[in-house]
C-alpha cells in the first residue's frame, strides 16, 4: 500500500549529487525532508551492471528513485525495480533540458507529446508505489499559462496525485543545462492557478528557493517546496529543516554525523572512488574559517585512500569547531 508522506520539503534529483552516499548523509542531517535519487536512465537501471551502486537505498526512506525514459516497457519494469529496492516513489523526469537527454527521448523534450508523457505515467503505475512527474512549465522562450494547463489536464486523466513543477519553461536549443536554470523566467503563479483548478493534486513549487526562510514562506501558499543548488553547495543547511519547516528538533553537528557516515560508506571503499563517497561530507567546510590545513590533509589521505584517518581528522573538526 502507499503510504501518506509529507512532501513539505523536498532535495531536488540533482545528477552528479544526490547519490546514495549525499543521500546517506542528507537522513542523517534531516528526518522529515523527502528526498530524490539523481535521474537514471531506465535502460541503465534495467541493464547497468553497476545498478546496485547507483540505486542503493539504505533506508534513507522517504526517497524517490527518479527515472528519465519514454519506452513503456521498460517505465514499467523501472517501477518494479524501485519497489524492490524499498523506493517511496518513482518520478518520471521531463524537465531536464540537456542534448544528451533529448537524443534518448527523455527529459523536458516529452512536454512537447503530452500524450506519450499520460502513457509513461501510465507504465508506471503500480498499486505499491506512488507515481509522480517532475515537469516544467513549458518549452521555449515564451511563457504560456495554457499550454502548461493543459499539459496538467492531460496528465490528471491517469489519476496522479503528486507533481513537482519547475516553474519555469525549458529551451531546448541555443542554451545549456545550467543556462536552462537561470535564463528562463520563473513564474509561480502558474503554479499557484494550476493548484486552484486541482485542489487534489499536490503540487510542489521548484526553482529559485535559495534560503529557508524563502522556503518557509512559499510553504504558506504552496503544498511543498523542493530545493536544489541550495542544498548541493551547503547540504549542511539540512540540519535545520526539521525544527524549522517541521518544528521539531534540530540536529546537531557532532562526532556521530561523522561516524554514521563513515559507517555507511567504509564497505563501499573498493567499489565506488573515494572521492564520490567523501564530496558529500567534505561540504562540511562550506565557509568555516581556517579549515585549509584540515582539507589539504584530507586531500593527502584521500591519495592514499586512508579512509580511517579521514574519518579521525574530521571528527576532530567538529569538536574543534563547534559548527551548531
Ligand atoms: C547539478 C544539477 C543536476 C541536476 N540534475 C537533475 C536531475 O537529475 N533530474 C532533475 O529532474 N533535475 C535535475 N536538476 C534540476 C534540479 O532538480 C532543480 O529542478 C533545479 O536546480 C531548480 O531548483 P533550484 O533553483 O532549487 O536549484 C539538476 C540541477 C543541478 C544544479
Amino acid at each position: 500500500m502507499k503510504k501518506e508522506i509529507s512532501r513539505k520539503f523536498c532535495v531536488a534529483p540533482m545528477m552528479g549529487y544526490t547519490t546514495p552516499y549525499a543521500r546517506k548523509l542528507y537522513r542523517i542531517l534531516t528526518k522529515n525532508s523527502f528526498l530524490f535519487s539523481e535521474m537514471i536512465a531506465t535502460k541503465s537501471l534495467i541493464f547497468s551492471k553497476s545498478r546496485e551502486n547507483i540505486i542503493d537505498n539504505d533506508f534513507n526512506n522517504p526517497v524517490a528513485l527518479q527515472v528519465g525514459g519514454s519506452e513503456i516497457e521498460d517505465l514499467t519494469k523501472a517501477s518494479q525495480i524501485a519497489i524492490n529496492y524499498n523506493y517511496d516513489e518513482i518520478n518520471l523526469n521531463v524537465g531536464c533540458p540537456s542534448k544528451a537527454v533529448q537524443k534518448g527521448s527523455f527529459g523536458a523534450c516529452l512536454m512537447k507529446d503530452k500524450i506519450l508523457v499520460r502513457n509513461c505515467m501510465e507504465a508506471l503505475q503500480n498499486d505499491k508505489i506512488e507515481a509522480t512527474l517532475k515537469c516544467r512549465l513549458g518549452l521555449g522562450r515564451k511563457l504560456n499559462y495554457d499550454f502548461f494547463e493543459e499539459f496538467i489536464d492531460e496528465i490528471s486523466k491517469t489519476g496522479i496525485r503528486i507533481i513537482y513543477v519547475h516553474a519555469r519553461n525549458a529551451i531546448l536549443s541555443g542554451i545549456s543545462p545550467h543556462g536552462n536554470r537561470t535564463i528562463p523566467p520563473l513564474n509561480y503563479n502558474f503554479v499557484k492557478k494550476i493548484k486552484k483548478k486541482y485542489p487534489n493534486i499536490t503540487f510542489i513549487l521548484n526553482g529559485g528557493i535559495d534560503n529557508l526562510d524563502k522556503a518557509e514562506n512559499l510553504l504558506k501558499e504552496f503544498d511543498g517546496v523542493m530545493v536544489g543548488r541550495l542544498i548541493k553547495n551547503n547540504p549542511f543547511i539540512l540540519k535545520d529543516i526539521d525544527k524549522k519547516i517541521f518544528k521539531e528538533k534540530n540536529r546537531l553537528i557532532d562526532e556521530s554525523i561523522i561516524e554514521n557516515y563513515f559507517e555507511y560508506i567504509k564497505p563501499k571503499l573498493g567499489f565506488e572512488s573515494i572521492f564520490r563517497l567523501l564530496s558529500p561530507l567534505l561540504n562540511i567546510f562550506f565557509s568555516v574559517p581556517h579549515s585549509k590545513n584540515y582539507k589539504s590533509k584530507i586531500n593527502d589521505y584521500m591519495k592514499d585512500q586512508k579512509i580511517n584517518l579521514i574519518e579521525d581528522l574530521l571528527i576532530k573538526f567538529v569538536n574543534e569547531k563547534k559548527l551548531n
